[in-house]
């Protein structure tokens, strides 16, 4: 099993879609997946076709222990699991617990996120956006591969200089515009100078906004669009990462 992470630089980058397509991707070609939200936002289970008003997920039902987290199964070789629709309180049940374990028995998971330890699955990708930083420091500590997101613009290039990554990141580029000449330019200088950039970019494509809009993944809505292509590239280049790093 293989855990992959997913953040961007800065929010709107496109990680909660991005999760749901590659997610798709990767059982397209026969992996089997689970794909879990850290998003407070709780979006991720739109792209799966979820009741917008349903209030399920791992998070809603912290306070309700024990009980099994409600990971639903999709299609064939794809389950997810929504964040739910949680309170402040339920935050700090998060911190508490992820702060307690830490301190107390730092190799173990606790018991609200032993879904991540399931050997169930080939795959589990995380959606980190929007999260809380007590989530965000964990997955990146178990995450084999962390993938972040950078849309191609002079902001994203900035943060790239201030922030700090794990050391098994990668960086992905989303939302690539071929016209636009700052683009061009920006993604130029990261191809010259990022060493962990992925070879695979995800270009712009209306297919990816409208996918949320009919509630399905965009290679779900229209397999045979730009963006489907470009995230099924980064299946393949995903399970080669995969294959070399086993
Ligand atoms: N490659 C793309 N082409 C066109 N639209 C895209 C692309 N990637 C993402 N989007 C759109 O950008 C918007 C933001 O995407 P999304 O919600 O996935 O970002 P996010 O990084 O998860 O945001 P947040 O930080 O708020 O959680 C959505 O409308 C999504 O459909
Ligand atoms: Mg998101």
């Amino acid at each position: 099993m293989t855990i992959l992470a997913m953040q961007g630089i800065r929010g709107g980058c496109g990680t909660t879609a991005v999760c749901a397509s590659l997610a798709w991707a990767l059982a397209q070609t026969g992996q089997s997946v689970l794909v879990v939200d850290f998003s407070i936002s709780n979006l991720l289970r739109l792209h799966f076709n979820h009741a917008w008003d349903s209030k399920e997920g791992w998070a809603s039902t912290l306070k309700l222990q024990p009980s099994s987290p409600p990971i639903i199964s999709y299609a064939s070789g794809i389950d997810y699991l929504p964040f739910g629709f949680a309170e402040k309180e339920t935050y700090s049940l998060i911190n508490e617990g992820l702060f307690n374990q830490k301190q107390h028995q730092p190799n173990k998971l606790p018991d609200f996120l032993s879904f991540l330890s399931s050997n169930d699955y080939q795959w589990i990708i995380i959606d980190c956006s929007s999260t809380l930083s007590s989530l965000n420091e964990l997955s990146n500590s178990l995450a084999d591969i962390n993938l972040v997101l950078l849309n191609p613009d002079v902001e994203s290039h900035v943060l790239l200089k201030q922030k700090t990554f794990p050391l098994n990141s990668y960086f992905l580029i989303n939302g690539f515009l071929p016209t636009s000449l700052i683009q061009q330019d920006v993604s130029h200088i990261w191809q010259q100078s990022l060493s962990n950039l992925v070879p695979a970019i995800l270009h712009r494509d209306e297919a990816m906004a409208e996918s949320l809009a009919v509630k399905k993944t965009s290679g779900e809505y229209q397999p045979g669009s730009l963006i489907a292509q470009d995230v099924h590239q980064l299946a393949l280049w995903c399970q080669n990462l995969d294959k070399q790093g086993s």
